[in-house]
């Protein structure tokens, strides 16, 4: 008998394609609720999931024959990795393929929020375009200003990578400091969380959401900052406290903010949406065609793997 695999969103075609040779495959395309997911794991073997699945203690629970979530995205913080470990249940995400992507991404914040794009581009759309101003829209120069990164794993090296571009200084902050030669590769600075806020001029978050992590950014931290400083989150919503980004946005403690993710994702607070001062994209960091693809296909190996007994390529917890 074939082992049953469930994947449970519109993902890539791949991912099917690969799995269906070897497994029973039942493919859902829609997103399901946690009471969804309990009443409908049972049978299956391995479920391929996305960061929108509650994965949570009662789903897991009610999943006598898994043996592997794999997760479609870096980031695992839907699943319930103290339950998978008790039942034996391998957690695998997809790192390395999306870096490049998602760093793209901030930094397509980051110039956003630098140069006042969505606010020039309402404008032209609603206003109409009048003539070129010497005063119109003036946003701020990037070129040498410092690039702080909080969390500074493999997508925070790579949007530090393209503040080279703009011979940008790095600090970052995360629990433990990198070598000499990393922090030579990427023209970085180990600093306190404390001089991170003091000092950046653009703060990008790309730390995983964690109890640490979660609220790391409040009304306390944001009044650190500097005022022209640019808040860029790319990573888990949480990480900031909404409404004391608003707060912050509204009081112009800091200047800007370009958000891809959302605290209560993909509820979006009211005041956010009418705030001129933001950018805001709905978690887009890795989606284009060939990141979605090479993750479709990791999280796909990931099951293989794991279902014929070998080690998964990139396990979260096994
Ligand atoms: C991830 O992989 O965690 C991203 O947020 C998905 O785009």
């Amino acid at each position: 008998m074939k082992k049953r695999v469930f994947i449970s969103n519109l993902i890539p075609a791949a991912a099917y394609q690969k799995l269906s040779k070897r497994f029973q495959v039942t493919w859902n395309k829609h997103q399901l609720t946690e009471k969804q997911w309990e009443s409908r794991i049972g049978p299956y073997h391995a479920v391929l999931t996305t960061l929108a699945d509650p994965i949570t203690a009662k789903v897991l629970n009610a999943a006598p024959h898994l043996k592997c979530v794999a997760n479609f995205a870096v980031g695992f913080n839907n699943i319930d990795l103290v339950t998978a470990k008790a039942n034996g249940v391998c957690v695998t995400n997809t790192p390395d393929v999306l870096t490049e992507a998602t760093a793209d991404l901030a930094w397509a914040l980051i110039l956003s929020c630098a140069r006042r794009l969505p606010e020039g581009e309402k404008f032209l759309r609603t206003t109409g375009f009048k003539g070129w101003g010497p005063l119109f829209l003036l946003g701020q120069d990037l070129a040498g200003k410092t690039l702080g990164i909080y969390g500074f794993g493999r997508i925070g090296k790579a949007v530090a990578q393209r503040g080279r571009g703009w011979n940008m200084p790095v600090l970052y902050h995360q629990r433990h400091r990198e070598s000499p030669s990393v922090e030579k590769r990427y023209n970085s600075r180990y600093v306190s969380f404390e001089t991170l806020l003091r000092q950046s001029d653009i703060l990008s978050v790309n730390s995983p959401l964690t109890t640490e992590t979660r609220h790391r950014f409040t009304s306390k931290e944001f009044k650190q900052m500097k005022p022209n400083a640019i808040f860029i989150n790319a990573s888990r919503g949480p990480i900031h406290r909404e409404a004391d980004l608003v707060k912050a946005l509204k009081a112009k403690t800091i200047t800007s903010a370009g958000l891809d993710v959302y605290e209560f994702e993909p509820k979006i607070n009211k005041c956010l949406l009418k705030l001129p001062n933001c950018t805001l994209l709905p978690h887009l960091g890795s989606a284009t065609l060939e990141t979605r693809t090479k993750m479709a296909l990791l999280a796909a190996e990931n099951i293989e793997l794991v279902l014929s007994g070998r080690h998964p390529k990139t396990s979260v917890l096994r």
